[in-house]
Order: structure tokens, then sequence, then C-alpha cells
């Protein structure tokens, strides 16, 4: 069971402040989250780095092209011990990625609805629903691909938990404590609320990144998550 669901977004444009950062965190955190931005900077090389220092990695590169080059790269990452690797929440990519992981650990979590996405962008796609249904179609559509688990917002986090059930792996960006202030984010949560709903995980980033004690941020937010802690098992 683990005890800790916070997992820090190393959102840098270079290595060494990533690296700064973590060591910093020292063992306040094991789990981080590598991006597009440092993944394009630094890539396998680092997250290979922080695997081989005991570190968990959650890799969002949320993939998506046609079946066989999803299937092909996630066997790549599968190799690597990385933890967690997020996919779009399309039918055949879910499946092409589940055929690439194998038998590794690696868990594969669906991206359903990209939190910048409103009614009227949906619209726009071609997409005759809103939000909040495409988040619930996404769920139960990665839930029956096989999927480990999803993405999502914290104010969704407790309708996926009622269609996905107990043992999928829920993570929530969006996630603001108390006292920081959220910055661009609109549709966010507490810590407390996003637990509170159904997340296993929640991933924040700048509120820690930016802190100028990060530890102590970490400690803040983790305080934080207790509050919601009583109705939620972690995976
Ligand atoms: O806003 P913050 O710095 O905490 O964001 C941390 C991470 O969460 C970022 O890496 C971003 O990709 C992700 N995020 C997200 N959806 C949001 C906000 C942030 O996926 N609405």
């Amino acid at each position: 069971m683990n005890t800790n669901p916070i997992i820090v977004a190393l959102d840098f444009e270079n290595v060494e402040e990533a690296r700064a950062l973590v060591a910093r965190l020292g063992s306040e955190v094991d789990f981080y989250k590598v991006g597009m931005e440092l993944y394009a900077a630094a890539g396998m090389p680092f997250v290979r780095e922080l695997v081989r220092e005991g570190k968990q990695v959650f890799l969002d590169l949320k993939f998506y092209d046609i079946g066989e080059t999803v299937k092909r790269a996630v066997a790549q990452v599968a190799r690597t011990g990385v933890r967690f690797l997020t996919i779009h929440g399309s039918n055949a990519v879910m499946r092409a990625a589940q055929e690439g992981r194998g038998g590794a650990p690696l868990k594969l979590l669906a991206v359903t609805v990209l939190t910048s996405y409103d009614r009227e962008y949906l619209t726009y796609l071609g997409y005759p629903c809103g939000v909040s249904e495409l988040v619930g179609l996404r769920a139960r559509n990665a839930m029956a691909a096989g999927m480990d688990g999803l993405v999502c917002s914290p104010l969704d986090a407790a309708a996926v938990r009622k269609i996905t059930g107990p043992d999928a792996i829920i993570v929530t960006p969006g996630v603001r404590s108390r006292s920081a202030s959220k910055g661009d984010q609109k549709r966010v949560a507490t810590p407390a609320e996003a637990i509170a709903a159904g997340a296993n995980y929640i991933v924040i980033g700048r509120e820690v990144t930016r802190a100028s004690d990060p530890a102590e941020q970490v400690a803040r937010v983790l305080e934080e998550t207790k509050a919601g802690l009583t109705s939620t098992v972690f995976n």
C-alpha cells in the first residue's frame, strides 16, 4: 500500500534543474513525472537515471500513433523500469499499447480528455457531446481496452471512479493546496478533495517546483492529502 500519493512534475527546461530539485527533495518524494519538455531536453538517459536512483517514474508522453508504432514504442518504455506511461484514450492506440507492454510491470494510464478542452472545442472537433460525457465514454473504453488506470481532472475523478471500480489507478493533475495560487489552472481541486474523490495519486508541479522550500511544500501537501484519505485505498 502506497502511503505517499504525491507525484512531482519535473517540468524543467534542462536536466540540471530537474536533478537539483530531485536532490533537494531527497526522500520526501519518490515518484516523479517526466513530461514532454524535459523528455525533449534530456530523454531516456535522464529517465533511466531516475530509475537507477530508485525513483518511480511517470512518463507522461501521451502516446498516439498508428498501432504498430505505439506497440513498439511502449515495448521500449516497458524495458526501462518506468512505472506509469500515458496513452491517448483511443481504442486502437490503447490495445496496441497493451500488446507492447507484454508482461512488464509498466502501468498504462489512458488520458481521458485534456483539461484544456471545453464543450465549444469538442464541437469544433466534431464531438456531439460535452466534456463529462466524453470523459465517461473514454473511461469505459479504457477499462474495456485493459488499461490500468486513467488521468483525469480531480473534478471528474468521482465520476470516473464509479465507472472504473476500486482497482483502477486514478491520477489527477490540476491540484492546488489551499494556500497556493491557482496560476493558469481553472479546474482545480485541493489535495484532500482529489483524494476524497477517488484519486490514488496527485500530480503537483509548480506549487512544489517553484516553492522557496520545495520539501516543506511537499510536506504541507502531504498533510492536506491525509484529510481526504479515509475513503481511499492506494494501488
Ligand atoms: O499546474 P502544475 O504545474 O501543477 O501542473 C503539473 C503537471 O500537470 C504538468 O506537467 C501538466 O502537464 C499537468 N497538468 C495537466 N492538466 C492540467 C494541469 C496540469 O495534465 N489541467
